[in-house]
C-alpha cells in the first residue's frame, strides 16, 4: 500500500511547476532518500479521504492560488446568503507602501453566521443530530443538545441579550469556562450582530479591566464560579473586581448575566451587585425559543479577540463575518478530513482563537458534533482524556503539544488502559510538536493508524494556514507540512527578499485568504505597523521557518518577544511590566527557555529596588503579582536575580545575552564587548541558581 502511495506521486499534472516548492514532493526522487522519515498514509484511509493524494492537493491549491475568486465563491455558494457579494468577490492591499493596508472578502454579501451554523443545518435534515456533548469536571456530570435544542437556546440568549440593550454592532464581554453556555453566548451575540470578545477565564481582574477599558462592552456575561480538576475559582468576584475599577475610569457596565455552575458555588454565596448582576437561570428560560436573525454584511465585525503581542498593550485582533465563515468551515473540513459521521473533540478553550474557531465555527458550520469538555486533561487521572474519547466515540481529537508530552510522560498504561478504536485523525496547534511526542501521539493515542494535522495558524488568520491533510501527504513527524488552500506563504530574509528551496528566514504571507483578520481594535495603524511594515508587501507572522529540500514547512518558534507556554501566547513585556508593578522590582526582563512539557517557560531576570535584599518571600511575591496581573498560567518558572541588565551604550538590553544566560548556554554568549559593562555577565552567571 505504502508503495502505491509512493508511486502514484511520481506523475505531475501539467503545469504544476508554477509552484515550484511543490516540485520536490511530487518527483519523489528526494522523498525516497529520507523515507524512513516518513509516515504514509495508509491505503484505505487515503481512499476515503477528502484529498486523497498530492496531485489532487496540487489541482485544488493551484486554483485556489489562480483563481481565488472562483475557488473561495464556489465554496461561499455552499453557505447561506441573503444577498450573494457584490462584483469583486475580494479586493486588498498588503502593501504599506502603496496605501492602507485593506482586505475585504465578499463584500456587500449580506449573510448570518448563527444562522449558517444552526438554522441552515436544521433545514437539512440535522435537526436531531447532536451539536455539543458536554462533559462536566466531573466524570458524572454531562449533558447534550440537538442543533434544534441549540438554536433555541441560542434565540432564548440572544432575545435577552437584544432586550437589554445590546444592539448590532455592540460589544459583549464573555467571561465563561467551557459551559455549554460559553458556544451559545458566541452563537448567540452573532445571530444579533453584536460583537463578541470572549477573555479566557484564567485571565486576571487586571487583564479583564484592560479589555472592558478598550472595548466597552454592554454586558459581560459570566458565571459564578468553576470547578478545575480539585479548585474552585471564583470567577464572579474576578468581575466584580475589573468591573469596580472600570467605573472609577469612566466605563459603567450596566448588566452582568450570571450563570449559576451550581456544582463549583451556591447561589447564596455569591457575591452580588443589586441593579446590575442577574441570574441566568431566572431570566434567560423566559424568554422565547425563538429569535429573529439579524442580517449582517460579510465586512460587518464578529469579534474582538485580545492577545499578546510585543508590547505591553494587548492587541483586539478583528475578525468580520464573511470570509471568516468561509474559512473556518473549510479549512476544518479539508484539514481533519471531516465526514458526517465523525464526532469531533477539540481540548482548547473557547477563550483562545481555537476555540472560537475550532470548537465553535468551524465545526458547527460542518453541521458536526462537537464535544466540550469543561475540566483539565488529567483530572481525576492522565487517562481522561482516552475515557471521554470512549465514551463519546470521538474520531478526530484535536489538541496542543503540551498535553501530549505531559500525557507522555505519565506513561503509556494511562492510555492503552483505554480502546480508542474510534480515533482517525489526530490534530496538533499552538507550538511546534517535537518529532518524539508527535510519534508518541501517533503511535500509542492514534495506533499507528491516524494521520496527524499539526496545524499551524495564529489569532490573527483566523483559520489554519500550514496543515496536513490527512490521507494526502506522507508525513514528517514536527513538519506542518504544506499551505492550505489559498495560502502563500513565502520564507524571506532580514532584508525582505523571498528566498526559495530549502531555506529558512521569516515566515510571511502573501495575499490574503477570506480568514485574514481586518484590523486591531481602534488601532489601524498598530495593525500596519505590526504586521506589514517589517516586510513590506507581506503579511508578517512573527515566526521563524524552515523549508526542507522536499518542500516541507517546519515551524520554529517566534522570532519577536512572544513567547508559547503550554500554548498559551504570553507578551514578555506583559510578564514584565507585572513584575516591575511590584513596589520592590526595580526592573525585569522576561525571556522564554525551552520547557521539558510547557514547550516555552518564563524566565524572568529581576532587578530589585536598592537596598532590599532576595528572599524567597520576595520571589513569591513577585510570581503572584504576575498571576494577579495577568493569570495563573503566565506564573514565571523561574526568577533569576539580577544586580543589573546587560545593556548597551545606549541602554537596550541585550537579550540575546539573557537568552543563553536562561538556557545556560554559557558558550555561547556571543560578543560581550558592546556591552556598556561586561562584567554585569559573570554576576548574572554567578547568580543562577541564587
Ligand atoms: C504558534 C494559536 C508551530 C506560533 C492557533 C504562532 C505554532 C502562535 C503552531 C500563534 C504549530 C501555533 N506549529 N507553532 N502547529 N500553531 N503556533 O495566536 O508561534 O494563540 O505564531 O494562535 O502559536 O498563537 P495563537
Amino acid at each position: 500500500d505504502h508503495l502505491r502511495h509512493v508511486d502514484s506521486m511520481a506523475t505531475l499534472p501539467s503545469g504544476a511547476g508554477k509552484i515550484p516548492e511543490l516540485n520536490a514532493v511530487i518527483l519523489g526522487e528526494s522523498l525516497a532518500s529520507e523515507e524512513h522519515d516518513l509516515v504514509l498514509p495508509t491505503h484505505d484511509f487515503a481512499q476515503q479521504a477528502h484529498v486523497s493524494s498530492p496531485q489532487k492537493y496540487l489541482e485544488m491549491y493551484k486554483r485556489s492560488v489562480e483563481d481565488p475568486a472562483g475557488f473561495w465563491s464556489d465554496i461561499a455558494s455552499e453557505f447561506y446568503w441573503k444577498k450573494k457579494w457584490g462584483q469583486q468577490v475580494y479586493s486588498e492591499n498588503l502593501d504599506v507602501t502603496k496605501g492602507n493596508i485593506n482586505i475585504e472578502w465578499f463584500k456587500d454579501g449580506i449573510t448570518n453566521i448563527c444562522y449558517n451554523c444552526l438554522d441552515r443545518n436544521i433545514d437539512s435534515g440535522n435537526g436531531d443530530k447532536i451539536a455539543i456533548h458536554w462533559e462536566g469536571n466531573e466524570r458524572d456530570v454531562d449533558g447534550s443538545l440537538t442543533y434544534t435544542q441549540l438554536l433555541e437556546r441560542v434565540c432564548q440568549v440572544a432575545n435577552f441579550l437584544k432586550d437589554s440593550g445590546v444592539k448590532k454592532g455592540d460589544t459583549v464581554i464573555i467571561y465563561l469556562p467551557m459551559l455549554m453556555e460559553l458556544p451559545i453566548t458566541m452563537l448567540a451575540c452573532a445571530r444579533i450582530g453584536a460583537v463578541h470578545s470572549v477573555v479566557f477565564a484564567g485571565y486576571s481582574a487586571e487583564s479583564l479591566l484592560q479589555r472592558v477599558m478598550d472595548c466597552k462592552p454592554k454586558i459581560v456575561v459570566t458565571c459564578n464560579a468553576v470547578r478545575r480538576g480539585n479548585k474552585v475559582i471564583n470567577l464572579k468576584d474576578i468581575v466584580d473586581a475589573a468591573l469596580s475599577e472600570s467605573i472609577k475610569n469612566g466605563i459603567s457596565v450596566d448588566s452582568c448575566l450570571t450563570y449559576e455552575n451550581e456544582s463549583a458555588m451556591k447561589k447564596e454565596d455569591t457575591k452580588w451587585k443589586k441593579g446590575r448582576d442577574v441570574w441566568w437561570q431566572e431570566v434567560v428560560p423566559n424568554y422565547s425559543t425563538t429569535c429573529a436573525v439579524e442580517w449582517v454584511d460579510a465586512e460587518d465585525p464578529l469579534f474582538l479577540l485580545y492577545t499578546s503581542g510585543s508590547t505591553g498593550k494587548p492587541k483586539g485582533v478583528l475578525h468580520t463575518t464573511g470570509g471568516y465563515m468561509i474559512y473556518t468551515a473549510t479549512t476544518f473540513k479539508y484539514a481533519f478530513d471531516y465526514k458526517e459521521f465523525d464526532i469531533y473533540w477539540c481540548t482548547a478553550d473557547c477563550g483562545w482563537i481555537t476555540g472560537h474557531s475550532y470548537v465553535t465555527y468551524g465545526p458547527l458550520l460542518n453541521g458536526a458534533t462537537v464535544v466540550v469538555y469543561e475540566g483539565v486533561p488529567n483530572y481525576p487521572d492522565s487517562g481522561r482524556c482516552w475515557e471521554i474519547v470512549d465514551k463519546y466515540k470521538v474520531t478526530i481529537f484535536y489538541t496542543a503539544p503540551t498535553l501530549v508530552r505531559s500525557l507522555m510522560r505519565d506513561g503509556n498504561e494511562y492510555v492503552t488502559r483505554y480502546s480508542r478504536k474510534s480515533l482517525r485523525v489526530l490534530g496538533s496547534v499552538g507550538e511546534p510538536i517535537n518529532p518524539s511526542a508527535w510519534r508518541w501521539f501517533y503511535n500509542v493515542v492514534g495506533d499507528s493508524r491516524c494521520p496527524i494535522s499539526d496545524t499551524w495558524w495564529q489569532t490573527e488568520t483566523g483559520g489554519f494556514m500550514i496543515t496536513p491533510l490527512p490521507g494526502a501527504w506522507p508525513q514528517k513527524p514536527g513538519s506542518a507540512t504544506f499551505p492550505f488552500f489559498g495560502v502563500q506563504p513565502v520564507i524571506v530574509d532580514e532584508k525582505g527578499s523571498e528566498i526559495e528551496g530549502e531555506c529558512s528566514g521569516y515566515l510571511c504571507v502573501k495575499s490574503s485568504w477570506p480568514g485574514a483578520f481586518r484590523t486591531l481594535y481602534g488601532d489601524h495603524e498598530r495593525y500596519e505597523t505590526t504586521y506589514f511594515r517589517a516586510f513590506p508587501g507581506y503579511y508578517f507572522s512573527g515566526d521563524g521557518c524552515s523549508r526542507d529540500k522536499d518542500g516541507y514547512h517546519w515551524l520554529t518558534g517566534r522570532v519577536d518577544d512572544v513567547i508559547n507556554v503550554s500554548g498559551h501566547r504570553i507578551g514578555t513585556t506583559e510578564v514584565e511590566s507585572a513584575l516591575v508593578s511590584h513596589p520592590q522590582c526595580a526592573e525585569a526582563a522576561v525571556v522564554g527557555v525551552e520547557h521539558e512539557v510547557k514547550g516555552q517557560g518564563i524566565y524572568a531576570f529581576v532587578t530589585l529596588v536598592e537596598g532590599v535584599p532576595y528572599s524567597q518571600e520576595l520571589r513569591k511575591s513577585l510570581v503572584l503579582m504576575v498571576r494577579n496581573q495577568i493569570g495563573a498560567f503566565a506564573a514565571p518558572d523561574k526568577i533569576h536575580w539580577a544586580p543589573s541588565l546587560p545593556k548597551t551604550r545606549s541602554g537596550k538590553i541585550m537579550r540575546r545575552i539573557l537568552r543563553k544566560i536562561a538556557a545556560r548556554q554559557l558558550d555561547e554568549l556571543g560578543d560581550t564587548s558592546t556591552l556598556a559593562d561586561p562584567s554585569v555577565v559573570d554576576q548574572l552567571i554567578a547568580l543562577a541558581d541564587a
